[in-house]
């Protein structure tokens, strides 16, 4: 056998080897390893929307350790430096009888909405100027919107 015949010899076991490899892939694995990319995009948006919420509440939960330090966020622990946060999703604002509010903030009269929230957590003064919140802010949208999408769990 010349050395031209078993490189040919070789090169067909290496595809016999790897044709049989990808007709053995389960479908399920198959579709696993397809690149987004190649999804339609209607379909890679529906995929999206369905699976976005579990997704985005536990980045907000990651999050949420920027509040940890003066935010209870379980209905029994009370309230720490901040107001408690359990229940907070269109609760009035400033209404705890067992948390300390500045005059700033006990002066407004509306609930924590997706809005308020979103101004609020982008920089606090700016929605309530004196607020004693003391907090720098989170300038990105899309982890604002992650948290909100946790506090409303709380
Ligand atoms: C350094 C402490 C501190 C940190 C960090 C902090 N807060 Fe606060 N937060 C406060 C205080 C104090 C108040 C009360 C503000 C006032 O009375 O003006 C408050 C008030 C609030 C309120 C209004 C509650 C109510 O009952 O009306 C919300 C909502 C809130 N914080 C959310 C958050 C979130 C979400 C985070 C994390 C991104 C956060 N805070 C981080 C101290 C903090």
């Amino acid at each position: 056998m010349n050395s031209t015949t078993r490189t040919i010899i070789a090169a067909g076991a290496v595809g016999a080897v790897l044709l049989g490899g990808t007709a053995a892939l389960p479908l399920t694995l198959a579709a696993q390893q397809a690149p987004p990319t190649q999804d339609p995009p209607s379909a890679r948006d529906t995929a999206q929307a369905a699976s976005a919420n579990p997704r985005l509440i536990a980045r907000g939960k990651r999050l949420y350790i920027f509040c940890q330090a003066c935010h209870a966020a379980e209905a029994v622990s009370g309230s720490k430096i901040g107001p408690n946060l359990a229940g907070i999703f269109n609760r009035q604002a400033a209404i705890l009888e067992d948390s300390v509010y500045s005059d700033a903030l006990k002066g407004q009269d509306f609930v924590w909405d997706e809005e308020k929230l979103d101004v609020w957590l982008q920089r606090p003064a700016n929605l309530v100027p004196g607020t004693s919140m003391v907090f720098a802010g989170l300038p990105r949208e899309e982890n604002r919107a992650a948290l909100i999408a946790y506090l409303k769990t709380l």
